[in-house]
């Protein structure tokens, strides 16, 4: 019998859980015991239950082929199946999953979740392990504000932010101040989960308007880059951002070109690749199993990072930049990418659940 961990999968069947399934296959400390997606698809064999929009390749893993999917909507079916969740839900309101999860958590499964529902609740921690580790211990105070014993929710940030925040953070943990920044993101179709954008919308064309993205991107990075007080996360007041979000056909992998102003403290372009080629975080110092060696892979080529070419870096959890240069109105702007529902998606939450079982909160 295998001493890894049972977890559950909340929308196993969506893009992102599919995505879960896949990744966690060989994984060395979590096995998935569990699966819940809507009423449509409960009560089916997993197999059937994606037959035809199963994403990853010819076979769907072998020990969640044949597990029956439940209804998601009831926390009372994954009692003894599974140790913790990874929610990838997408309901009609997000007082709905927040409900749910809360759920989840009241019967002591942790839930880690990908949904945006609590990404806005100031004890739970919106988590880039390279980036906020300490926010964890929020934790202690969502438990005891509900009076949860083992149970309590955690969440990843928006996708597309993976793809610059982590190298603005390097600049910032390097002491210099981060005033003003301006972001464009060119967004992969696997962003809006399966089916998706209509074909006839993506193919030869571009979207200028993903629902909610541009403000999730201006104001996510403030909790990420705020601090704890009294058990609570108080966000940080800057740097202040403006963001244009994009759809374009592409599979798999989110651009953003990015343009930043310091503070008085202005680092040179040496200065700051030296920085972003050396940075590591508690996720590299813990050696957890999807963490990427190397957080920031530095491209000197004139026209990468490209999707195609740099978003499976490290294992799709790397993020690639390249085209630093100076910047005529801000100080310098580049190029950040990163694949979306790998490191920006189940790759991330997976991490996130490496990290807190690491730090004793997965017991
Ligand atoms: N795609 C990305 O790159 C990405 C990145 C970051 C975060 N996210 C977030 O991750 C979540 C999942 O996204 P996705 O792209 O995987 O979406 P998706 O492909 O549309 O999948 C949605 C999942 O939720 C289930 N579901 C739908 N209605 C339900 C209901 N009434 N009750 C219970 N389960 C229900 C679906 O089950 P059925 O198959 O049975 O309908 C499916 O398993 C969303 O909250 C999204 O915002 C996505």
């Amino acid at each position: 019998m295998s001493n890894k961990i049972p977890v559950g999968i909340l929308g196993a069947t969506g893009a992102v859980g599919q995505n879960y399934i896949f990744l966690l296959k060989d994984h060395p400390w979590f096995e998935v015991t569990w699966v819940a997606a809507s009423p449509r698809s409960a009560g089916k064999k997993y197999s059937e239950a994606v037959a035809n929009r199963w994403l990853h390749g010819p076979d769907i893993p072998e020990g969640v082929r044949d597990l029956l999917v439940y209804d998601a909507n009831n926390a009372l079916n994954a009692e003894g199946k599974c140790r913790f969740v990874f929610s990838a839900l997408e309901l009609d309101s997000k007082d709905a999953i927040r409900e749910l999860e809360n759920s989840y958590a009241a019967l002591h499964i942790p839930v880690i979740s990908n949904a945006s529902a609590h990404r806005w609740t100031d004890n739970v921690p919106m988590l880039i392990p390279e980036i906020n580790p300490d926010h964890i211990s929020v934790i202690d105070e969502q438990k005891k504000m509900h009076g949860w014993d083992r149970g309590f929710v955690a969440v990843k940030p928006n996708c597309s932010l993976q793809s610059y925040m982590t190298p603005v953070y390097a600049l910032m943990k390097a002491g210099y101040d981060v005033k003003r920044l301006f972001v464009a993101t060119m967004q992969a179709v696997s962003g809006a989960g399966y089916p998706g954008v209509p074909s006839l919308d993506m193919i030869d064309n571009v979207v200028p308007y993903i629902g909610g993205e541009e403000e999730k991107s201006e104001q996510e990075p403030l909790k990420i880059l705020g601090t704890v007080s009294g058990g609570k996360i108080v966000n940080a007041s800057g740097p202040l951002i403006t963001a244009h979000c994009n759809r374009v056909p592409v599979t798999n992998g989110h651009t953003a070109c990015v343009s930043l102003e310091f503070g008085e403290k202005k680092p040179s372009l040496e200065e700051i690749e030296k920085i972003w080629t050396e940075f590591r975080g508690l996720p590299q110092e813990l050696g957890l199993p999807f963490a990427p060696k190397q957080p920031i892979i530095v491209r000197h080529e004139v026209n990468r990072p490209q999707p195609q070419r740099d978003r499976d870096a490290d294992k799709a959890m790397a993020v690639s930049v390249g085209r630093l240069r100076a910047d005529p109105v801000f100080d310098i702007r580049f190029v950040g990418l990163s694949h979306n529902t790998v490191r920006g998606a189940a790759g991330g939450g997976i991490m996130n659940a490496e990290l807190l079982k690491a730090k004793g909160y997965l017991v």
